[in-house]
């Protein structure tokens, strides 16, 4: 049989994941426990809460991710995991985990970074093509990234304080809105329209890098001065402007990197790659100025965090032999 199985592991943040993935392309299982609602009433992931969660699935998901895949130890090829970036008690977690299958069924163990586990959620939609280019937009990060050949990133610029989705939460949180409030402020932001007009920081800067701070410093100001005139501003226009300066700096800076680096694709993944206004810029930019770009947006279900994506990664590393031993430890601060 030349079945290839890759049995992936995910604990970065706040979701337990767990799945099996065959021949780098397909999901056989793709367990994900979420903790959201233990975490909404603090208005964030708390990391002691987030480390006791994993804790107490990991075992859950991973009898259940062999379960519905229909496979035994025995059928794999390796074990992937998550070991940064993230919070360290989290990764910890599906470190020690992948590492106990590893070693009891005695199994290669393949490192992954989050960031390049993101970028191959896309993987599920179609086949990678170089050079391509990465635009990463999650929670903890807001980057571009140029990836010359297979498995080779090279990070083109990143924001300088907050990640495109903490803005959305932070703000959201002003708003009232649950964490994480990204999906609420993108419905939102379709019933209202941009009056507010907010700073679009950076966007014409020769660089590939973002700042999202003084945006959520204008809207959080915005907010409080009206309620000290007890005045009721639209949340809908509210919600609409800060999305559409959140989309033109991302845009823009993605589009002087597509200038700058030609590439063959274009891959849109990440937490707030679910962004229906982002999705539908993107895709109407690379129609009129980079025809000959494909643009591969991860699927919905697979742009937040999960293990498919560790495991579709996963394979192309293990292909790349990369390998780590019982000695491996988290690495909350990883970089590419
Ligand atoms: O990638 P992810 O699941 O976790 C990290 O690795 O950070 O991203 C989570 C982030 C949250 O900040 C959430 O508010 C945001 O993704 N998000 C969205 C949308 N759906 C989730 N942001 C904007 N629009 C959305 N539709
Ligand atoms: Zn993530």
């Amino acid at each position: 049989e030349n079945r290839k199985l890759i049995l992936s592991f995910e604990t970065s943040c706040d979701e337990t994941s767990i799945a099996v993935i065959e021949n780098g392309d397909t999901i056989l299982s793709n367990i994900v426990a979420t903790q959201i609602d233990s975490h909404q009433r603090f208005g964030g992931v708390v990391p002691e809460v987030a480390s006791r969660h994993h804790i107490e699935q990991i075992t859950h998901c991973l009898n259940e991710a062999l379960e519905t895949a229909k496979v035994d130890y025995n059928d794999l090829s390796a074990v992937a995991v998550t070991y940064g970036p993230g919070l360290v008690g989290s990764l910890l977690i599906g470190v020690t985990a992948a590492k106990a299958v590893a070693f009891a069924h005695d199994l290669p163990l393949v490192p992954i970074n989050h960031m390049a586990g993101h970028i191959y959620a896309a993987r599920f939609v179609d086949q990678f093509k170089y050079p391509q280019m990465a635009l990463l937009v999650s929670g903890g990060h807001t980057e571009i990234v140029y990836i010359e050949s297979e498995y080779d990133f090279k990070v083109l610029g990143e924001t300088r304080d907050d990640a495109a989705g903490e803005a959305y939460d932070k703000i959201g949180r002003v708003l009232g809105v649950n964490y994480p409030a990204g999906k609420t402020i993108d419905e939102w932001a379709h019933e209202g329209h941009d009056t507010f007009n907010f700073p679009r920081a950076m966007e014409k800067d020769d660089n590939y890098d973002f700042s999202f701070s003084g945006l959520k410093s204008s809207f959080i100001n915005t907010v409080h001065n009206a309620e000290q005139r007890e005045e009721k501003l639209d949340t809908k226009d509210l919600a609409a402007s800060f999305q559409q300066s959140v989309i033109d700096v991302l845009a823009s800076k993605t589009e002087r990197a597509l200038a700058d680096y030609p590439v063959k694709q274009l891959v849109l993944a990440g937490g707030v790659a679910a962004n229906q206004g982002l999705r539908d810029r993107i895709e109407k930019d690379l129609n009129q100025k980079f025809s000959n770009v494909q643009l591969l947006m991860a699927p919905l279900k697979l742009c937040g965090d999960n293990a498919a994506m560790i495991g579709a990664a996963g394979q192309v590393a293990f292909d790349h032999k990369k390998r780590t031993d019982m000695s491996l430890n988290a690495v909350p601060g990883l970089s590419f």
